[in-house]
């Protein structure tokens, strides 16, 4: 692949192409004026490589229906080398989407009336998933310490009960930008194991990730992980995911679970999205996107630090997704909320929506080019400053 064929600066039109982060404004925001600076998909063009293979897709004329193909799943094992894991056809399960995995997995390995574990600030399904389940959510909170969020173990083992099944555990973490640390995760997977607590591990954002990521998968083998192509490549709208465990009786009695919700089928481009991008290429492609975002959320770092440092920049190890703590300013929540959208017209994800300590926290995607992202920058600034 040529590297100049790689070009995060170039500015896409997304307007009027139904998408929501653009289309979805007014819904959502109730404005059509706003940057939007918030869902978790990236203003940068799908790699040069899968728009050719989806062209040739296309090209087949007839678009029925689609079974996983053995190149698929070769395809995976390879690009799970990355995260030292060695998987086999029969660990793997392709499902349409990680949230509809979570919500399978919640009811596959709880019961109605179980607890199921989430750590706030967290993506929000995490909470439906749970509750739309009939099961009871446990919340032990992040707590902010030194830049970054951290588990409160003892928090989080205060909380279990006997009634305590399941631990949906988001790594790297949405919204908090954390990659847990091997001995976090040994931490977790001890206290886990004590109360007989079955894990399963939301990895979407694992290759999006600026220092070493571990997968729980490698931590405890009887852990259920769920991943797909989606942020890193940002073929979000493929509805294309997979399932896997190392232990066979976890991934049988998921697959059962799965197939019986109807969440198996792959559409008519699925296959062609996971080989082409979990290929060298994409290899290739996630270094030079690495470098970019690396640059973007360096550059806003440094904004906040220099113009308006009582704004909290929360450390960011992974994603796009940049977590924005304004408790400092003095300001309550509805006015900063009003500010962004009203004052600096840029829609971010507001923070309440992702647990009660996202109150005066704001999520900003920094995935757009980076002449966009100052423009963005200078506006909540002047807005601030006023
Ligand atoms: C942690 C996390 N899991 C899952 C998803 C969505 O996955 P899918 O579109 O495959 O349901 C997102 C999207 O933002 C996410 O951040």
């Amino acid at each position: 692949m040529k590297k100049d064929s790689i070009n995060f600066d170039k500015k896409i039109d997304r307007m009027e192409t139904d998408c929501v982060k653009y289309d979805g404004l007014q819904s959502y925001f109730g404005v059509t004026d706003a940057k939007p600076l918030w869902v978790a998909d990236m203003d940068f063009a799908t790699p040069k490589f899968v728009q050719k293979a989806l062209e040739r897709k296309l090209k087949q004329q007839i678009y029925g229906y689609e079974i996983p193909s053995s190149n698929s799943f070769e395809a995976v094992i390879n690009w799970q080398k990355r995260h030292n894991l060695e998987l086999q056809k029969e660990d793997i399960l392709f499902c349409s989407g990680v949230v509809p995995s979570l919500k399978i997995a919640v009811e596959t390995f709880s019961e109605i009336g179980d607890e199921v574990v989430v750590f706030p600030p967290v993506y929000f399904p995490f909470f439906s998933v749970v509750k739309d389940s009939n099961r009871e959510l446990i919340e032990s909170y992040l707590v902010q310490k030194d830049g970054k969020y951290e588990i409160d173990f003892l928090d989080f083992e205060s909380k279990i009960t006997s009634k305590t099944k399941l631990l949906l555990l988001c790594s790297p973490h949405n919204p908090a930008g954390r990659v847990w640390s091997e001995n976090e995760l040994r931490k977790l997977d001890e206290i886990c194991k004590k109360y007989n607590i079955l894990v399963v591990s939301d990895e979407i954002h694992s290759d999006l990730v600026f220092t070493k990521f571990t997968s729980f998968a490698t931590i405890n083998p009887t852990s259920l992980i769920l991943n797909a192509p989606s942020k890193t490549f940002n073929v979000a709208g493929f509805n294309t995911s997979y399932a896997f465990s190392l232990n066979n009786a976890i991934i049988e009695k998921f697959k059962i679970n799965a197939k019986k919700h109807h969440i198996t089928s792959l559409n008519t481009l699925s296959n062609t999205v996971i080989q082409s991008c979990y290929s060298d290429e994409g290899g290739v492609w996630l270094e030079e996107l690495l470098v970019y975002l690396k640059k973007n959320i360096f550059f806003t770092e440094k904004f906040f630090k220099k113009y308006l440092p009582s704004v909290n920049v929360l450390k960011v190890e992974a994603t796009y997704l940049v977590w924005l703590d304004f408790k400092e300013t003095g300001l309550k929540h509805k006015q900063i909320k009003e500010k962004l959208l009203n004052n600096a017209k840029v829609a971010l994800n507001d923070g309440i929506t992702f647990g009660k300590n996202g109150k005066y926290c704001f999520r900003l995607n920094v995935a757009l080019p980076k002449k966009e992202l100052k423009i963005a920058l200078k506006k909540i600034k002047i807005a601030f400053s006023k």
